[in-house]
């Protein structure tokens, strides 16, 4: 099946730390599918030189240096965008650093800078705009979550905690941002960038490029978005994670109900009919909706 082209005029968008690296192919592709980009970048050179390839190309942008982790650089921002275009309909929180060390080498100063930037910096941004898009009864918006959060990685606990609360936060925003038309989701990107020089095989490098994540971002800020998703993209594959629930077992009628828990822990962790629940809620409904099997429910 042919997908047809998706317009995101005249969707006003504003992508953090599109300077360079994946939100700088963010920001072009958003405009090459028609969106006014504000282009966000700690470094106020690297976005107007975006913006200006955008305007260079055709397109509408502006540059909008602030620091995501600072609620007054960012609400200054925010201002800035709504003075010169009166709207923002999509944003994509991409703005990220690393600190990368072992937890037991790690300070308590970088996992806080790692928190405050792309955990913190895309709470703020979104704060920001939150109750605009209520208002207009629209808004598309992306957290770049990252695979070290969704499955961890060594060296990177102040990154993949940071990571995993964009997806804890898309969740919940997911299901209230819903009666209000937001659509909110996250992105788990994988591309050659200056944070992952040195990382990837030099052989896969040409596969990896930003250009090759976008078309999931423009989809994730499409009229036609879904809400609540996890994409995975990187070298034109795109995947989905999901965050599920096995259907667990009871074990009541042990003795021993602790050591039963280790001793059923392939009946506990069986995927074979797991599911993703609608809301956190869905867990303590399913186990008070099964206990009605059992009479003697120890109730300490
Ligand atoms: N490249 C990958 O494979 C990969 C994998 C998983 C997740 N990610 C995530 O994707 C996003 C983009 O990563 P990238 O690889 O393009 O990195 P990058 O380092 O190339 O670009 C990050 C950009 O964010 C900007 N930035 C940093 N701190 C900022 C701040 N406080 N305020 C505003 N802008 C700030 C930087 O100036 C830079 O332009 C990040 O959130 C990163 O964690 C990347």
């Amino acid at each position: 099946m042919t997908a047809s082209r998706i317009s995101l005029s005249p969707r006003v968008a504003l992508v953090t730390g599109a300077g360079q690296g994946l939100g700088r192919a963010h920001a072009l592709a958003l405009a090459r599918h028609g969106a006014i980009v504000a282009v966000n970048d700690l470094s106020c050179e690297d976005a107007q030189s975006v913006a200006q390839e955008i305007v260079g190309s055709g397109g509408q942008a502006m540059a909008c240096p602030a620091n995501v982790a600072d609620p007054d650089s960012v609400n200054a921002m925010i201002d800035s965008v709504m003075t010169r275009y009166g709207r923002i309909d999509i944003l994509v929180n991409n703005a990220g650093i690393l600190r990368d060390r072992t937890f037991a080498k790690s300070t308590i100063e970088d996992f806080r800078a790692v928190i405050d930037v792309n955990l913190m910096g895309s709470v703020h941004c979104t704060h920001a705009v939150w109750n605009l898009m209520r208002e207009r009864q629209y808004g598309r918006i992306v957290f770049t979550t990252s695979s070290s959060g969704l499955y961890g990685n060594f060296g990177q606990a102040n990154y993949s905690a940071a990571k995993m609360g964009l997806v804890g936060l898309m969740q919940t925003l997911a299901i209230e941002g819903k009666r209000h038309g937001i659509h909110v989701n996250c992105l788990a990107p994988s591309a050659a960038t200056g944070m992952t020089s040195g990382l990837y095989d030099s052989g896969d490098l040409a596969r990896l490029g930003s250009g090759m994540v976008a078309p999931a971002v423009v989809a994730l800020c499409a009229q036609e978005a879904p809400t609540r998703a996890i994409i995975l993209a990187g070298a034109g594959r795109f995947a989905q994670a999901h965050v599920t629930m096995t259907r667990g077992t009871y074990l009541n009628g042990e003795q021993d109900i602790a050591a039963a828990v280790l001793s059923h822990m392939d009946r506990i962790g069986d995927r074979d009919g797991d599911h993703v629940p609608a809301s956190g809620p869905e867990q303590h409904q399913m186990e008070v909706a099964g206990l009605k099997h059992f009479a003697n429910v120890p109730l300490i």
